[in-house]
């Protein structure tokens, strides 16, 4: 198993996301522009009380999708109801989730762009008229039956919205890209999670958090909570600046937020295929990691910081990666 800290392994930190999960748009931090639109277009379907336009959220994991579903649903005051695409095996799956909503509910279907072709051509109808069609009985004696349901609204997240197929994407009225958190959010979110946990932390502690927290809100939680135990441990519980770059350095997360595993990444482009171009799947056998993840997880960091360029012909080290790693250019490529 990875052990990544920056891994989306939900199974380790189910509990903590629970417990520090902001439950309203006040606690949500960051994200101006996209909480603004949606707090806007809640409030409006509450005033004509009608259910909120379909909602599709994307972005890298972490930075609050989940959380934001749930805000929707607690801004607006209607029950949820939470799946994952590929937890929705089969059509009757997603008939009897659709069935037993009251009208206005939340349904959030996670990861939606590994939803089963069928279930999702079944989402089309209830999304566009709240009506689904049902096949009952088989082969001659086989019919469709057209149920109607309760007005919903569908909150969909995915980490690749180019996954989905166009009458999915189509099918959403409100349609927004979660992006990396800037510094001073990611301090706000650090003092709020140290504040939930009752444990001091100097100031300097929590920008140093903040600045290598990759731009992610469940980060820089995770990381706080690793300080947090040095602290426990090898002071009086108060997480300090000193602690805090003991704490990171052990876990082996250099200045810019990069862990093990980043840096194996760059190096394997770097040393092996002369900073790239290198297609993606060949830097993951090679490193030993799935291409999807390196995809998803590593590097759409890497890209927005400028280690990694993304070409036709593959992906390319950049002259910043070579300096972070101290690594000399070899290639005639700069
Ligand atoms: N805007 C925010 N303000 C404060 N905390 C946040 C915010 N966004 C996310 N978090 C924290 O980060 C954690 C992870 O967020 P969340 O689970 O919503 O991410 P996600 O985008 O759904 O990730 P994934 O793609 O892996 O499902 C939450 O439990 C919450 O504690
Ligand atoms: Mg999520």
């Amino acid at each position: 198993m990875d052990d990544r800290i920056i891994s989306n392994n939900l199974l380790i930190d189910d509990e903590l996301e629970a417990t520090l999960r902001p439950r309203r748009f006040e606690e949500f931090i960051g994200q101006n522009n996209v909480k603004e639109m949606i707090q806007i277009a809640v409030q409006a379907a509450k005033k004509r009380d009608e259910s909120l336009d379909h909602v599709l959220l994307y972005g890298p994991p972490g930075l609050g999708k989940t959380t934001l579903a749930q805000v929707i649903a607690n801004e607006l005051d209607v029950g949820v109801r939470v799946c994952s695409g590929p937890m929705v095996e089969r059509t009757g799956d997603l008939a009897a989730i659709l069935t037993s909503l009251e009208p206005g509910d939340v349904l959030f279907i996670d990861e939606i762009h590994r939803l089963p072709k069928v279930v999702e051509e079944i989402l089309y109808s209830s999304m566009e008229d709240y009506v689904i069609d049902i096949v009952v009985g088989k082969d001659s004696g086989a019919k469709s039956i057209r149920v109607d349901l309760p007005p919903f609204t569908l909150v969909g997240a995915t980490t690749r919205f180019g996954a989905l197929t166009g009458p999915l994407r189509d099918r959403f009225g409100i349609v927004h890209k979660l992006d990396f958190y800037d510094d001073d959010d990611l301090k706000t979110i650090c003092r709020r999670t140290a504040r939930i946990y009752e444990c001091d932390i100097e100031e300097q502690a929590v920008k140093e958090l903040a600045t290598r927290s990759r731009g992610t809100p469940r980060i820089v939680n995770r990381l706080f909570r690793r300080v947090r135990d040095f602290a426990d441990i090898l002071g009086d519980g108060t997480v300090t600046i000193d602690i805090t770059r003991t704490a990171l350095n052990k876990l082996k997360i250099d200045e810019e937020g990069l862990d093990k595993k980043d840096r194996e990444y760059l190096l394997g482009i770097i040393e092996k295929y002369h900073g790239g171009p290198v297609g993606l799947d060949t830097i993951a056998t090679s490193i030993n990691e799935e291409s999807q993840t390196l995809e998803d997880v590593y590097e759409p960091y890497l890209i927005q910081r400028g280690f990694i360029s993304r070409t036709p012909r593959g992906r390319v080290a950049t002259e910043k990666a070579y300096r972070h790693l101290n690594k000399r250019h070899q290639g005639a490529l700069f």
